[in-house]
Order: C-alpha cells, then structure tokens, then sequence
C-alpha cells in the first residue's frame, strides 16, 4: 500500500490515477484544507478501482502512525503542504508549520512504523534566480521566498536524514509548473478565489468567468517581452513520481527535476489556449510581479538518465486537456459535491 499525503488536491488526484492505474493499492491522508474530496470519487471513476481516503493532518502524528500500520504501508508519497508564494510572505510561520513540521511528523511516524521509502515534492522555486540555464539538479539553491525556503529546509533535512541512516530511500522531485488536467476532464485544478497561476487563470477568462489575463511584464529579454515558463503536463509529471517509486527498490538518495526542458511564454501560452479552446482570451500588459524572473526552464537530462522518464505531452495537449477539465466543471468540484459531504465538511471546520 502507498500512503500519498495530499493526496486529494490537483497534483495529488493525478498521481492517484496513475498509482491505481499501475495496479498499486493507494491510501490517500488529506485534510482537505485546499482540496475536495470529490476529487478521489473521480479518481476511482477513471480508474475502477477503489481507494482509502483517511481525513487526517500530517501534523498529527500519531494519526499517520496509526494508518501507516492498519494499511501496511511500504511507502510514502508526500504531497501535503502549502503552495501560494505570496501567501507565504504574510503568514511565513504557518508555512514553516505546515510543510517543516508537518514533514518532521510525517518522518517521525515513518521512523516509527519502520516505513523507510519516501518520495517528496518539491518545487523548481528552490533554485531562485537562474544563473544559467536550463537549471540542471546542480545549480545552486537560492529559493526567494518563504514558501520555497520550506522546501530547500526539507530537502536538506531530507538529505541529512539519509546520511543518518543508510536504510532510507528518499526521491525528491523538483516540478516545474505543472499544467493540464487528465485527458477524462474528471480531474483538474480547482483554484480557490482569484488563481495565482497563469494557466487557470487563462481557462477562467476563456470560460467567461474574467474578463482578461493581465500579463506580468512584456518587457523582459524574452523573444517577445513576457515571460518563459517550463510548463509541464500534470499527467506526465505524476508519471515521474512512479518512476521515482520504482527507482527506490535501491536504496539511497535521489533529486531530479520534473520539466519538459522547453520553455513557453506567456503570450505563446494565451495564443495555444485560444487555439484549441475556439474561445478568445482578452488580455492587457501590467506591471511585472515582484519575484518573477524573465525565463525559467529545465534540464530534464538526469531524470531520462537515472528514471528513464521523459515528458510526452505538447504545449496543446496541456491546454487541451486544461480546457476540456474547465469548460465541463466551469466551478470546479463545488458544482458537483454530494450534499451529506458538504454538511460534514461544515461540522468538521466548526470542530
Ligand atoms: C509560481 C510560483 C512558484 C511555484 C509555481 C507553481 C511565484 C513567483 N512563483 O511559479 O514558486 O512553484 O507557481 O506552479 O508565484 N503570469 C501572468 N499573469 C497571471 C499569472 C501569471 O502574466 O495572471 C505570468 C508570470 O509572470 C510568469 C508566468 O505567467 O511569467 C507563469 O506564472 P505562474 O503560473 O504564476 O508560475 P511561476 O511564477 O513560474
């Protein structure tokens, strides 16, 4: 059994399709903080097959003990944690709390259920400012924020906890930006309040749900003055996390990249959008946003060395299968969740 913390959000649900789909029995732990768990009654609609869902808070510790030994788990895909960069510097403390702590907890419970194989993400934002590029694994690690220092700590922490103990087995995944949706349109990304990423906020507009994209910046040194993004398709990067999971039959210690290792502007990205959707995105030129750099992209060489994983899907496809999620859920889960789940989740946030 496969124990996957987070395992209800956008990358979460994804990953579970392709742990089912590979036949692995999947234990998803979610406090459903950013997530829904009509998610996973999707998953299992795609997959025909059933999955655990626990409600628990990684932070909690002896609730992970406890399922990690009622299922038997032998690994642990760790997904849970706080995500908004910007968020991240109004309440840095609970950043620290949720994804330091809560990955401490979650390690300690491993330890103590001799769980020992732990697959975590982390974020190309660990990087900071490129100084060359593409970023390969060795680039020096110099995160801008507090929402990447959470995960340079935990990887750090990480790496000294291998070198404790010889008996861990540890990958450690730097995703790019992740985009898309799983080809069903069952799953996708379910943005809470105004999205801070550019590709659901591209859907939102092109759905009618905003008026226009405000581009951050068209006078970068970029081919055509907006910004350069490593934009890889979800489903192929939930692939890596199972490549991953099977190059950990080895003992030892592993950090890759997750990206395509092209790079697509902003502007490159609103024209595909309009093209595969049929719909029209208005957008404007603002000011560029604080912490954004011109051109972010990776060396993806090590992953297709050390895993054998490559990214497969085009520009289009992620565009495609992000319209297709979308424009058939234009408010996401909330338009689809069963009454009795809605009233249990008040009782839970009023607890
Ligand atoms: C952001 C985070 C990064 C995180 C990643 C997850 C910041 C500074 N960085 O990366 O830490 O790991 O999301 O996917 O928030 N853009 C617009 N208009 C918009 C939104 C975005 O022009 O409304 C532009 C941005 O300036 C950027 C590109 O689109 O050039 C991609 O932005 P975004 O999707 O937010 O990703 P990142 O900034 O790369």
């Amino acid at each position: 059994m496969i124990l996957l913390t987070g395992g209800a959000g956008y990358i979460g649900s994804h990953v579970s399709v392709a742990l089912s789909d590979a036949g692995l029995d999947v234990v998803v732990v979610d406090n459903l903080s950013n997530s829904n768990k009509a998610s996973l009654e999707r998953v299992q609609t795609i997959c025909g097959r059933s999955l655990v869902f626990r409600h628990a808070d990684i932070c909690n510790e002896e609730a992970v003990y406890e399922i990690l030994r009622a299922y038997d788990v032998s690994a642990v895909i760790h997904l849970a944690g706080f995500k908004a960069v910007g968020d991240s510097s109004v309440r840095p403390m609970a950043y620290y709390e949720n994804n330091v702590v809560g990955t401490m907890r979650l390690v300690s419970a491993m330890t103590r259920a001799s769980v020992k194989t732990l697959v975590f993400s982390s974020s190309a934002t660990v990087y900071g400012c490129p100084e060359y590029l593409p970023l390969d694994e060795k680039h020096p690690l110099k995160p801008t924020n507090p929402y990447g220092r959470t995960k340079f700590f935990i990887e750090e922490m990480l790496k000294d906890l291998c070198n404790s103990d010889p008996c861990w087995r540890v990958g450690i995944l730097r995703y790019f930006n992740p985009v898309g949706a799983h080809e069903s349109g069952l799953i996708g990304e379910d943005p809470v309040g105004i999205p801070n990423n550019l590709l659901p906020f591209v859907a939102q507009v092109a759905v009618g749900k905003r008026d226009k994209v405000l581009i951050f910046g068209n006078d970068y040194d970029t081919a055509d003055g907006t910004g350069i993004r490593d934009f890889i398709h979800v489903v192929d990067l939930a692939c890596g996390h199972l490549s991953v999971l099977n190059h950990l039959k080895q003992p030892g210690m592993l950090t890759v990249n997750l990206g395509t290792g092209s790079g697509n502007s902003v502007l490159e990205v609103i024209r595909t959008f309009e093209a595969v959707s049929g719909r029209s995105v208005p957008y404007e030129f603002g000011e560029r946003r604080p912490g954004d750099v011109a051109a972010c992209y990776a060396n993806p060489t090590f992953a297709r060395k050390a895993l054998g994983w490559k990214s497969r899907r085009s520009l289009a496809q992620m565009c495609a299968d992000h319209w297709r999620w979308q424009s058939q859920n234009p408010d996401g889960y909330r338009g689809t969740q069963p009454l009795q789940y809605r009233v249990s989740k008040l009782k839970v946030r009023a607890g």
